[in-house]
């Protein structure tokens, strides 16, 4: 049944907004090796949920890394060989690829970030990006108040 375009998609958790999305965002493909968002605060990104090993970049300055190039730039990150950026963070030695997709209000404020990290190089094509983007989208018109 068609659904009115108002309604929260399937991976939603009102309970939950950003677990939700990290959670389905984990699902979509196998190369997902590790899924986070972070939360712009000023000019801070800070590390909400997320599923996969352990970071010590839970608060990385906009600017720095893959992560703070995006907003910076304001500009999504698809980086199919992390070794050949000189910013990158390493966040495990054994990530080769990484995607960095901002989260937006409806009016186009950046709110944070879907980060995800792949083990395999070039993991990230231009379905797995859309696909990415669209749970932004709808996370970014959903955004609540308690960072969850
Ligand atoms: N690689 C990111 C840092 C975050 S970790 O991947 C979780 C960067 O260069 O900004």
């Amino acid at each position: 049944m068609l659904q009115p375009p108002t309604s929260d998609p399937n991976w939603f958790d009102p309970l939950s907004p950003l677990g939700s999305a990290v959670r389905y965002v984990a699902g979509l493909s196998p190369r997902f090796n590790w899924v986070g968002i972070y939360v712009l605060d000023g000019e801070t990104l800070e590390l909400g949920p997320y599923i996969g090993a352990e970071t010590e970049h839970t608060r990385i300055p906009v600017g720095v890394g893959v992560c703070g190039t995006a907003v910076s730039e304001g500009t999504d990150q698809n980086v199919p060989d992390v070794r050949s950026r000189e910013n990158y963070l390493a966040c495990s030695l054994e990530t080769r690829s990484e995607l960095v997709v901002l989260i937006r209000d409806p009016r186009g404020k950046i709110l944070g970030q879907i980060d995800i990290d792949s083990h395999t190089p070039s993991a990230f094509g231009a379905s797995e990006e859309s696909q990415v983007q669209q749970v932004a989208r709808e996370l970014g018109a959903r955004w609540p108040d308690q960072k969850k």
